[in-house]
């Protein structure tokens, strides 16, 4: 049975082999050198309550991981956060990944994020398509950003807002676009 939840730090070593599998082996992350548990005890503490980390486990083995991480430092992205997913290879194509991204946006909701945000490298249709059956849009792609295994690669960003009356808001708020003048 998969149990999903919060990862804790004696998880880390779990998730650390997942993604050091993929930053060798795929363009899923656009990492080029495997971390060192240091390394990862210093991205795990960079969580927070508002940026949450969870595991799939079966057997007390880490299947898979996923993480809300902060969008940016900059305060005002505070209610952003992005999206990574890991399966480790052996288990995917079993609906972990499904139900980890489930559990991950329910998450984002529950500590009051305002939007989430997937940065998926060309050619994942896996992905893509794991993140639109969710509710996520394609707001865009930022071409020939990554180089990696020797390819340009155009990165495809997809974003899932939570609270979707943001328009009406913003006009009741005066801050809608058509309201911004900008200086010459
Ligand atoms: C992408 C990833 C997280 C998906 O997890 P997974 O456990 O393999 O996927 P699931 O079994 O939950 O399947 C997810 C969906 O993709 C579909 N899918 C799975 N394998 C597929 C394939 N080879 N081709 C097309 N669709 C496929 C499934 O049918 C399912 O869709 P459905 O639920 O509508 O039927 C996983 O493959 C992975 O870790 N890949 C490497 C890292 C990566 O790409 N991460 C995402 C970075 S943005």
């Amino acid at each position: 049975m998969i149990k999903i939840g919060e990862a804790t730090l004696d998880d880390l070593p779990g998730i650390t082999d997942i993604y050091n599998e993929a930053i060798l082996k795929t363009l899923a992350t656009f990492d080029t050198e495997p971390k060192t548990l240091a390394e990862q005890e210093t991205w795990f503490m960079r969580h927070g309550a508002k940026n949450p980390i969870i595991v799939a486990e079966e057997k007390d083995v880490i299947v898979g991981w996923a993480a809300l991480s902060e969008w940016s430092e900059r305060c005002a992205y505070a209610d952003a956060a992005e999206v990574s997913l890991y399966v480790k290879e052996e288990h995917q194509g079993r609906g972990i990944g499904r139900r980890l991204l489930e559990y991950l946006v329910e998450k984002g909701k529950e500590v009051g994020l305002h939007t989430i945000v997937a940065r998926i490298a060309e050619g994942n249709e896996i992905s893509v398509h794991l993140h639109k059956s969710l509710g996520f849009q394609h707001i865009g792609v930022m071409r020939e950003v990554g180089r990696k295994f020797g390819r340009l690669l155009d990165v495809h960003l997809m974003q899932k807002i939570y609270y979707e009356d943001t328009k009406a808001r913003d006009k009741r708020q005066g801050n809608s676009v058509e309201n911004v003048t900008l200086n010459q």
